[in-house]
């Protein structure tokens, strides 16, 4: 496949790569952009948007597409659960479509990150298949079977042990064909795979090696930190409290396991072995401080610390402190405000009465989220539709699609994630641009307004406001890599900080309230002033900021000393 080198940006400069400085934008393949009227995106479709995201003056101006599972798959897990590790699903295109795709992305100095999803693999890979017909297949321990320990005082079988399914129920699923209990992190069609088999290890790095070669720039590791569990298949401990019964253990022995580290030192070196590719490891259901254990060279870990704050300047004030100071100077964070699995932030971050519309509070709130998540120090994940401040959709559980969301129950809490998954609207009209014919989930209610089309003709549109920062991102070093240190601001509705590298500077100011601020800045010793190089509301550019700086209400304000 050719790869094309990718042009020159200024910014951070040779001795930084490009997951560090840049910016990740994560496609949903099946609803970004449909090129044959089958009502589901396709890789072609997404081709044909790439102007979008890279290459043209009016672009969106990211580094880097994420794109999710698009892998042969009988989609009980829409793509989280492959068939086939080396293949296209036909329903997404071919691998020929998937070339056409790097190629588009090369061509235009994007990057193009995958998604390996090696915890599990559908119940219809052929491996599964094989594994399952008996003890003494080839492939028999290739998953991770047990026995039944016998059986419980009303007959049931019980289960190996008391580990259960992020998606509802016993983790253990009876098969009859093997006779034996086989092991699920997720639904029952999703079996894990047993990474201590060193055949399926090499198996699994082979996939990897195969993608390097068809030229992706980086991984996105699914659940990768699940991929060992305890040899010895010890029940967690029990927990009191916590909603559902996910939360009622400690998840001591199914997850974690200290052998994911010389696996992680392995695929470095493979990866490693080309330079400039990267890595991002999905923590699965951690906290920060098993984010910070994980995050090695080249190796991102998203922690999703950020996702659970509320609108409050105070709250993010406190995230960013603790992730600081578990990061570190060493450590480089992930930032994600949304992605495939959460609400989308701009309806979590929308005032009441928001509604489906969405309202002009709600978007200025998303351009202040916007700045943060762009100006933060870390390499930030935007998730496609976030740049129109798209809302989530709203579906009623009995037509929910997301499998977790129709078994549901009290002691299985979930949300829908078709809510996130909504088509992407590119122009009014019939089909929003997305489809020629009926979308897999409804369009949006808002897309005859709410449009790529549309927010491009506005100036002061949701859109224009994430351009505009990404281009001052990618000019200012200390945006794209510098230390961050948090600025007391006398206002408890406002979040700032300061980002510094070398002698270059920017400050960070975000309103969160809906009324004016005034802050008294404190003095950092320099004789320049900061002045404002860019706002979410109307301030002229090369405003100079006095000691007392008065911001507007749900103002966003970068400033620099250029
Ligand atoms: C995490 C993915 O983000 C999610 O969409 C998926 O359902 C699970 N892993 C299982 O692969
Ligand atoms: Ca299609």
């Amino acid at each position: 496949m050719p790869a094309q080198p990718p042009p020159e940006r200024p910014g951070a400069g040779a001795e930084h790569d490009w997951w560090q400085t840049g910016v990740v934008y994560e496609i949903y393949p099946r609803s970004f952009a449909d090129s044959n009227g089958d009502g589901i995106g396709d890789l072609a479709g997404i081709t044909a948007h790439l102007d979008h995201l890279a290459g043209q003056p009016d672009s969106l101006g990211v580094d880097a597409v994420w794109l999710s599972p698009f892998y042969p798959s009988p989609d009980h897990d829409f793509g989280y659960d492959v068939a086939d590790y080396l293949g296209v699903n036909p329903k997404y295109g071919s691998l020929a479509d998937f070339e056409r795709l790097v190629e588009g992305c090369h061509r235009r100095g994007m990057k193009v990150v995958i998604d390996l999803v090696l915890n599990h693999s559908s119940s219809e890979h052929p491996w599964f298949q094989a594994s399952r017909t008996s003890r003494s297949d080839p492939y028999a321990d290739w998953y991770i079977w047990r026995d039944s320990p016998g059986r419980s005082v009303t007959g049931r079988r019980r289960s190996p042990n008391n580990w259960r399914s992020w998606f509802g129920g016993s983790a253990w699923t009876w098969d009859e064909v093997r006779g034996q209990f086989y092991y699920h992190t997720f639904l029952p069609q999703q079996p894990d795979l047993n990474w201590r088999n060193p055949a399926v290890r090499e198996a699994l790095l082979n996939v990897v090696e195969t993608w390097l070669d068809r030229g992706v720039d980086g991984f996105r590791m699914d659940v990768f930190n699940v991929f060992f569990k305890d040899a010895q298949l010890r029940s967690n401990p029990r927990r009191v409290g916590g909603r559902g019964a996910w939360s009622w253990q400690r998840h001591l022995h199914d997850r974690n396991q200290p052998e994911l580290h010389d696996l992680l030192s392995q695929l470095r070196s493979i990866v490693d072995t080309r330079p400039g590719r990267m890595t991002v490891g999905e923590l699965f259901d951690g906290m920060l401080a098993d984010a910070a254990q994980l995050i090695a060279p080249r190796h991102l870990v998203f922690d999703f610390s950020l996702i659970g704050v509320p609108w409050s300047a105070a709250a993010f004030t406190r995230t960013l402190a603790a992730r600081d100071a578990v990061f570190g100077t060493e450590r480089w964070p992930a930032n994600v405000l949304s992605n495939h699995d959460q609400p989308r932030h701009a309806s979590r971050f929308a005032p009441p009465g928001d509604g489906a519309a969405g309202s002009t509070e709600g978007d200025a709130r998303a351009k202040v989220a916007a700045v943060l998540l762009l100006t933060m120090r870390g390499t930030p994940f935007l998730y496609y539709g976030e740049e129109i401040a798209l809302r989530n959709l709203s579906i009623p559980k009995a037509q929910a699609f997301d499998p977790p969301a129709r078994r549901a129950n009290f002691l299985f809490r979930w949300w829908n994630r078709d809510q996130a998954r909504g088509p992407m609207p590119w122009r009014a009209g019939p089909g929003a641009g997305f489809s020629a014919g009926r979308p897999w989930l409804p369009l949006p209610s808002e897309a005859a307004t709410r449009n790529v089309e549309r927010q491009a003709a506005d100036p002061d549109s949701v859109l224009n406001t994430y351009r505009r920062l990404l281009a001052l991102r990618s000019a200012t070093p200390a945006l794209q890599v510098g230390s961050q240190h948090l600025v007391a601001t006398s206002d408890a509705d406002v979040l700032g900080y300061v980002r510094r590298a070398g002698d270059d500077a920017a400050l960070v100011l975000l309103n969160f309230a809906r009324r004016p601020a005034s802050i008294a800045l404190p003095k950092d010793g320099s004789r320049e002033p900061w002045r404002a190089a860019f706002s979410t509301r109307d301030r002229a550019p090369g405003d100079m900021l006095g000691d007392e700086v008065a911001l507007a209400p749900l103002e966003g304000l970068v400033a620099t000393r250029a």
